[in-house]
């Protein structure tokens, strides 16, 4: 009797995976909700990326969906799918463009039309702008004289700031300090933040609003700040580019207003395109530097080690006084193990890039996945980065020396981990400013060890609390204040500092 009921299971379990596979692969799970049409969108609200690597951690899914109202999000974890998805020709980040072209830049109905015109299948075609100016800003910040000209520009302000800096909340100071001191290297002496000084907070508010902006439902009244910061800064951006004040800006801004022009594209365009490209400029540059400075600062263990580390960067400046030290950035990027270990895990530990894509059709990933056409894939890598198999043991605590060469090839895990480490997201999205903002980071980081000691208004570091609302800020900043006073060091072994680049 129970012989016969298993086999009449066993049958209709068969005959059940039969009739299921029926319509092709399975599409990834889905993850219930607790309310229905409420917990996901209220979790995502809140949390940001943060709460898809709540479910990854609780689930420990390569891959799950989500189901907001009518739109799917299928979320991946796994570095091997993560590279399939991102070669895969039918799931592709270009669609986005369109949208940030429109929502973001404020861009003319003209100008969306020839953009959409130039698109085909959902896809940039060959000759298009979008695939010009993706190709244009690569190579415009791979080049090593770009690079130097705009980092040595950085340099010189952040120096200058420093001389008369003295206490404030860390982050404030940071993002203040990045923000004029990258804006005057990109756009040159008309840099539009610092004709008008208040272009700052409008940016900050565009910035904090662009996830509504994104949205698009009726921004005027749900992203109100964010909606007249987007105007006034098209507005002072055409009278830069009206003004002139690209002939004497950086390569890259040089180049995009050349190819911008022979495209005929208006003022007004080029400036909403600028807009766009202040998000990538500004936006997570000063929370890495501030997780730096805080980590380094906060553990004086390893402030030593790293002021040893540089100061056999430096080099004697023969020529103009004793004991004068040169700092030789490109030394400083190349030569200093544990400096660079210190900004990989700070990368790590803090970025939560999401690195966002949109399938174009029905579309199987190997024989066991399906991902349904208009469905939004992102590959957040916070899931990656929190992840033992990849990055060794104790992936929640801070560890300056895990990328250490030695440490993870000794756990064999390089290529793995080399694959997982996604802060600059990856694939067509991997972000061209990358070597920009490391060489920035890095230098700003050395000044600041190098030559002062910057110390806890409350008498010891407290770590912050982060704003994980954020979707569309790579690396969370803090919450809360971090009040901190700069006091320069006399170290001999240092001298008056200066830096080559
Ligand atoms: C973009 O242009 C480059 C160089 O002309 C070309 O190699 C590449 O295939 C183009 N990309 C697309 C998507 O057409
Ligand atoms: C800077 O980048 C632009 C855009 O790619 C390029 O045209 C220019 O030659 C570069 N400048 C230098 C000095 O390499």
């Amino acid at each position: 009797m129970f012989a016969c009921f298993a086999v009449v299971l066993a049958i209709l379990l068969l005959v059940y995976r039969r009739l299921s596979r029926r319509g092709g692969a399975p599409q990834p799970s889905f993850i219930p909700e607790k309310i229905p049409f409420v917990s996901h969108a209220l979790g995502i609200a809140r949390h940001g990326a943060v709460y898809y690597k709540s479910i990854s951690d609780r689930t420990r899914l390569p891959i799950f969906g989500l189901r907001l109202l009518t739109q799917t999000i299928y979320v991946v974890t796994d570095a091997n799918l993560i590279s399939k998805i991102q070669r895969h020709p039918t799931i592709s980040f270009d669609p986005f463009v369109l949208l940030a072209a429109e929502r973001l830049c404020g861009a003319s109905p003209a100008m969306l039309q020839t953009m959409r015109n130039e698109m085909k299948d959902g896809k940039k075609t060959r000759s298009s702008l979008m695939n010009e100016s993706h190709i244009l800003t690569h190579s415009a910040f791979r080049s090593q004289t770009n690079l130097s000209e705009m980092v040595g520009k950085i340099l010189d302000i952040v120096s200058g700031e420093l001389e008369h800096t003295s206490a404030g909340d860390l982050f404030q100071w940071v993002r203040h300090t990045v923000c004029l001191a990258s804006t005057d290297a990109v756009y040159g002496p008309q840099n539009p933040f610092r004709v008008d000084t208040g272009l700052e907070d409008a940016f900050w508010n565009y910035d904090a609003d662009l996830s509504l902006l994104l949205l698009n439902f009726l921004p005027s009244l749900t992203a109100r700040k964010g909606h007249f910061a987007k105007k006034a800064l098209r507005q002072a951006f055409t009278n830069y580019f009206r003004n002139g004040g690209s002939e004497k800006a950086s390569g890259f801004v040089r180049a995009c207003n050349e190819a911008n022009r022979k495209r005929g594209i208006s003022e007004e365009d080029q400036a909403g395109f600028e807009v766009v490209h202040c998000i990538g400029l500004l936006v997570n540059t000063p929370p890495t530097l501030f997780w730096m400075i805080y980590h380094i600062f906060s553990d004086p263990d390893l402030l030593e080690k790293l002021r040893i580390e540089l100061i056999a960067c430096l080099q004697p400046d023969n020529i103009e006084d004793s004991t004068a030290k040169i700092l030789d950035i490109e030394k400083v990027v190349s030569d200093s193990p544990l400096f660079q270990s210190t900004f990989k895990e700070v990368l790590r530990a803090h970025a939560s890039s999401l690195s966002t894509r949109i399938v174009l059709e029905d579309t199987s990933i190997g024989s066991d996945i399906l991902l349904k056409k208009n469905a939004v894939v992102h590959m957040p890598s916070a899931c990656l980065h929190s992840d033992p198999a990849y990055f060794g043991p104790g992936t929640e605590s801070f560890d300056a020396s895990r990328f250490l060469p030695g440490n993870l090839l000794k756990e064999g895990m390089a290529a793995k981990s080399q694959a997982a480490f996604r802060p600059f997201g990856g694939g067509s999205t991997l972000c061209p400013g990358r070597h920009f903002a490391t060489m920035q980071i890095l230098s700003i980081t050395a000044l600041v060890v190098l030559g002062f000691d910057v110390v806890p208004e409350r008498g010891e570091w407290v770590c912050p609390r982060v704003l994980e609302s954020t979707m569309t800020t790579t690396v969370l900043p803090p919450k809360e204040d971090v009040r901190v006073r700069f006091e320069r060091r006399r170290d001999p072994r240092v001298g008056s500092l200066r830096f080559k680049v």
